[in-house]
């Protein structure tokens, strides 16, 4: 293989640390992932699922120390502690070379490395990013090309130029003749998932699980990508992107930032509930924003794959998400049945007799909570989604109408309402808070803040991220064709504990309003907090029962914003002097109106 040099050069450097047995540089064919699978399947790391009912489908269970993000032991490694800022983890970048140096020393013995090549966005797109990846986990490799364009076709884009260096170990050596578990990982207390924002380098170390291991998808698409695009004025974001299309074939791209496992899949693949709206997709999780030349900002998805929350996902649910993993999909610690297949709780029919849980145990429900761990997912291609939209992979991405943010309330904030202008709309983003879920490890319950779902995400202090937000609206090449804002909240809770609304494919009746909202052709009512629909401006027609919650649904209830005041105080407190002048001022105005 001609092998640019400075590539060349670096996998040397890791190949002498690490100690591999073996060398696989990846081409991303359909043979190479076969012999990985059959590598695996016959390691006992991974089942083949039933050919009948999920052809090239295969099923894995991680450790049981290994089955989410951790958030603890990861590190944004930025040469002063100010600029990781006080929401992330910091250690010094020469510090953490020096621990992970002796970490990686060796730690590949007895294993293969692999050499992954893969570019977030589509080929040869002017957004998208290279970068290579060295793990070795073959299970990394497998998901990786499912999740980003991998192989022959982008290390032929390389030249000698620039890509983001991602080095992963699952952090577990083996001695001659010992015999690999099942998945190997390193405990949490040696797990690190380390970031360089200045140098763009990724070191993971001791977990192969999802984020922590997948390294082009939070690491580089966003802790390291939002450090880019503050450098260079555009936005590296968690949001999904859809678009929506009305009864008269007007379509628009909205992007909307829930926290994780708060609904960001499902959003994107909805089946409206209301007739002649259509929704498509262009990514569930990611988005890369830029101005384009006419003034609008455009946003591409730079991954190529869904890694879904499976529990609850089923044909009422998400029908799309279903109907995108019926083949060469991946599923890990979901449940496997007696005949081969996947199941999950919510999948929607009962559990099959003899189904073993994500722990390897026949399910037995005295003993069980549940069968699948909370957190299982299925990595599956984004292009076997029925309702993938067709300028998924367009290079120029497709121009984004409205932000939506949200996350899971189950008091204080509305079903839906609209900013007051940019700078109002960034304050609502900077405040969006979420009960925790199972996608981190180790969180206390109740409502934690994660601004504009990027908590665990932004490579930089959250503060200046702010600021970069206020800077876009500020320096926007034409301000009439800025998103407009929103914030929504399908999780509001009755005082039966009930959810008020009926969220899913229903979620349609609040776009058709922020659709409307855009077009200019929706009403709203002005509230302190911002722009709320009257009654009647959601579409309820066919809704049961909907009418009798929807006043306590948009509610905007004066007592509970006052207390929610109180946290935002001490939210804006922790950014200290780097909390933007723009966004004080927005806070001031809020309490100003809550006390009129
Ligand atoms: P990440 O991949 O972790 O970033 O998450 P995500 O935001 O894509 O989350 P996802 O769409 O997978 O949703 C996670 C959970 O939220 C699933 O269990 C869904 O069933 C549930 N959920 C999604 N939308 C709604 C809704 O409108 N109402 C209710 N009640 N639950 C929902
Ligand atoms: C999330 O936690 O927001 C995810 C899953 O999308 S992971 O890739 O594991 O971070
Ligand atoms: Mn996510």
């Amino acid at each position: 293989m001609n092998t640019p040099s400075k590539l060349q050069k670096w996998v040397d450097h890791w190949v002498e640390l690490c100690q591999p047995d073996s060398i696989h540089w990846c081409d991303g064919s359909e043979e190479e992932n076969r012999m990985l699978f059959q590598q695996m399947v016959n390691s006992g790391m991974a089942v083949m699922l039933n050919e009948k009912k999920r052809p090239g489908s295969y099923y894995f269970q991680s450790d049981p120390s290994d089955v989410a993000r951790v958030e603890d032991r990861t590190f944004i490694c930025s040469a002063k502690q100010e600029d990781a800022g006080p929401t992330n983890n910091w250690l010094d970048p020469s510090e953490m070379k020096k621990i992970l140096t002796e970490k990686f020393r060796g730690s590949m013995k007895g294993r293969a490395m692999y050499i992954i090549p893969f570019s977030m966005g589509p080929l040869g797109s002017k957004i998208s990013k290279i970068g290579i990846q060295i793990t070795d986990s073959p299970y990394v490799v497998v998901n990786m090309r499912i999740m980003t364009r991998m192989g022959k076709k982008v290390t032929g884009l390389l030249g000698d130029g620039d890509f983001i260096p991602c080095i992963h170990s699952v952090g577990s050596p083996l001695a001659p003749g010992q015999k690999d578990s099942k998945w190997p990982c390193a405990p949490i207390e040696q797990k690190y998932i380390a970031h360089f924002p200045e140098t763009n380098e990724i070191w993971s170390y001791g977990s192969g699980y999802g984020g922590n291991a997948l390294l082009g998808k939070k690491c580089l698409a966003l802790r390291i990508a939002s450090v880019m695009a503050k450098r260079e004025g555009w936005l590296a974001e968690h949001m999904l992107i859809m678009g929506i299309t009305n009864p008269q074939g007007v379509k628009k791209y909205f992007a909307a930032a829930f926290p994780s496992a708060c609904g960001k899949t499902n959003l994107a693949m909805l089946i409206p509930t209301i007739p002649g709206w259509k929704v498509e997709t262009v990514g569930d999780d990611i988005a890369w924003m830029k101005f384009g030349d006419d003034g609008y900002l455009y946003a591409i998805n730079p991954e190529a794959g869904f890694f879904g929350v499976a529990p609850f996902t089923s044909m009422e649910t998400n029908p799309n998400a279903m109907l995108s993993c019926w083949a060469n999909s991946i599923f890990t610690n979901t449940a496997l049945t007696p005949d081969g297949d996947i199941w999950w709780e919510g999948i929607g029919t009962d559990i099959p007799e003899g189904t073993l849980t994500w722990t390897n145990e026949v399910f037995d429900k005295e003993k069980h909570k549940v069968a699948a761990h909370p957190n299982a997912r299925f990595t599956t291609p984004a292009n076997q989604c029925p309702c993938i939209d067709k300028d998924w992979e367009n290079p120029k991405g497709v121009p984004i109408s409205a932000f939506i943010f949200g996350g899971r309330r189950p008091g204080t904030v509305p079903l839906v309402y609209q900013s007051f202008d940019w700078n109002h709309g960034v304050f609502m983003g900077s405040i969006v808070g979420s009960e925790v879920t199972a996608a981190a490890i180790g969180l206390k319950a109740g409502v934690r803040r994660d601004p504009f779902a990027m908590l665990p995400f932004c490579g930089y202090h959250m503060g200046d991220y702010f600021g970069h937000w206020v800077k876009i609206g500020s320096t926007a090449p034409d301000k009439t064709h800025l998103p407009k804002i929103f914030n929504v909240n399908w999780f509001r809770k009755g005082a039966d504990g009930k959810f008020l609304w009926p969220g899913y494919g229903d979620n349609i009746r609040v776009l058709k309003w922020i659709f409307g909202r855009v077009e200019g052709t929706a009403d709203a009512i002005e509230t302190p907090i911002g722009n709320v629909p009257p009654k009647d401006g959601i579409d309820i027609t066919g809704l049961h029962g909907a009418e009798a919650n929807l006043d306590e649904v948009l509610k905007v209830d004066k007592t509970e914003w006052l207390n929610e005041c109180e946290l935002i105080a001490d939210h804006q407190a922790l950014f200290g002097s780097r909390m933007p002048e723009e966004l004080k001022a927005q806070f001031e105005k809020l309490k100003s109106h809550l006390n009129k």
